[in-house]
């Protein structure tokens, strides 16, 4: 994945399997610098079965137990499932970079134009919580 201008490998990270009937639904992973966590991945695999707040918890846990006091995360700006889940789960919005999505194309040639719902996607958004 690409975020903040750099390429990350969230295969390689501490991270948690949300399993369903035997079967994997869902991960989300993080890694711990100091005393911030950055949620590097998450995905529910089916929307709006509870399981992308299952995972989020599961982070967040892991990051108190870490001894953390901050968790962050990068999203896109057209990512408004997203927004919502994390805001309304005690997240704040804390920088906008406009355009990162467009530079990081030059990392990840794989980036589509169109985001969620249409939106051209362009910009990153870090939000944090604090712990
Ligand atoms: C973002 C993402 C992880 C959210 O996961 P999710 O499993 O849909 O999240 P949840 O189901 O826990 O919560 C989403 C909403 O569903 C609601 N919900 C939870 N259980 C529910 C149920 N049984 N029935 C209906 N709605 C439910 C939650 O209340 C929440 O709504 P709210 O925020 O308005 O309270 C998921 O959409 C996803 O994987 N997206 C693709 C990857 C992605 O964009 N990852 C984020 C990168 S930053």
């Amino acid at each position: 994945m690409a975020r903040h201008n750099s390429l990350i490998f969230p295969a390689r990270h501490a991270g948690f399997v949300a399993w369903s009937g035997g079967v994997p639904v869902g991960a989300a992973t993080y890694t711990v610098d100091g005393g911030d966590c950055e949620l590097t991945f998450i995905d529910s695999g089916r929307q709006h079965g509870g399981i992308g707040t299952l995972l989020l918890q599961a982070v967040e846990d892991a990051a108190r137990r870490a001894r953390c006091t901050r968790l962050w995360l990068v999203t896109t700006n057209d990512n408004l499932t997203a927004l919502s889940l994390y805001q309304r789960r005690g997240f704040r919005l804390r920088a906008l970079h406009p355009g990162a999505v467009v530079e990081a194309s030059q990392l990840k040639p794989k980036i589509p134009e169109a985001g969620d719902f249409g939106i051209p996607l362009r910009d990153e958004i870090d939000l944090d919580k604090d712990l």
